[in-house]
């Protein structure tokens, strides 16, 4: 029997949701807009959901968006949560194990990224082909329960190839440069220093963010796959001499939808052909 919790909203979310999902979009800062595409949406705001908490950040809608995407039954979050919103990272990695336990196949994480990678500029797209995490936080601390997965998991895959090499051929047939890279977590709020962003590339990181990599390290433990991409809205701090604001990324994740939403869709296609989904 999985946790008292996950059984509730599963069943609360059975109750709504005509179908069953077979993939799960988490739509990070200024990319909720997404799932205004979704066709036939059922819409439930996150606060009529048992156990599921309410999301504070600016940019997030804060429910969810079921219905059929580019021919696939999806789960879109409008709205994620944060470590910086205070959420304890048991309450992040909820969302990913009710998709699971809802018989979701597939996650795919978003977010708003701050480019480290000199070569990238505002607006560009990088899928995550791996992370890297220094906070000594990971949401699988504590008692494991084994119902949900393993004591100890590998995470050399966390960002599933096959998936990746979809999204690569995708973003190729729509001429769209998309870049491969690793997005180092920090908890925030605050954006790092200029030290900070030196350390992280000698370190390997192209990109840093504020989410996703907990949301991957649950998604990875309860086996789901997933997919991550980052919209690089900002170069990192002392990559240039400007300041950094929470506008400026809300700004250029909302300029980038069309190119954000053409990639997603390309991606979902090309992953409902592979899987055969019909
Ligand atoms: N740092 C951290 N998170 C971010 C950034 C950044 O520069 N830009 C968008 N999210």
């Amino acid at each position: 029997m999985r946790n008292k919790e996950i059984e509730e909203t599963l069943s609360y979310l059975k109750s709504r949701l005509p179908r069953t999902p077979k993939i799960a979009l988490v739509l990070g800062s200024g990319l909720g807009v997404l799932a205004e595409e979704i066709e036939d949406p059922v819409i439930i705001p996150y606060g009529e959901i048992p156990n599921f908490p309410q999301s504070t950040a600016p940019g997030h809608a804060g429910r969810l968006v079921a219905g059929r995407f580019q021919g696939i039954d999806v789960l879109a979050m409008q709205g994620r949560f944060h470590y910086y919103e205070g959420y304890p990272l048991e309450t992040i990695a909820f969302p990913p194990r009710v998709f699971k336990a809802l018989g979701v196949e597939i996650i795919f994480l978003t977010n708003a990224a701050g480019g480290v990678n000199t070569a990238f500029k505002p607006g560009q797209i990088m899928l995550i082909k791996d992370h890297i995490n220094l906070n000594s936080l990971n949401p699988c601390l504590g008692p494991n329960d084994p119902e949900l997965g393993l004591r100890f998991f590998d995470m050399s895959r966390a960002y599933d190839p096959e998936l990746r090499a979809l999204a690569k051929g995708a973003a190729k047939s729509l001429g769209m440069e998309v870049a491969e890279g690793v997005y180092m977590w920090f908890t925030g709020p605050s954006f790092e220093t200029p030290a900070e962003i030196r350390a992280a590339r000698v370190l390997g990181a192209d990109a840093v963010g504020m989410s996703t990599v907990p949301e991957t390290i649950a998604a990875v433990h309860c086996g789901l796959r997933v997919i991550g991409m980052s919209c690089i809205t900002n170069l990192a701090a002392g990559v240039t001499e400007n300041r950094i604001t929470a506008e400026e990324v809300l700004e250029i994740s909302e300029r980038e939808k069309p190119r954000l939403s053409a990639f997603v869709k390309a991606t979902l296609t090309a992953i409902r052909t592979a899987e055969g989904w019909r």
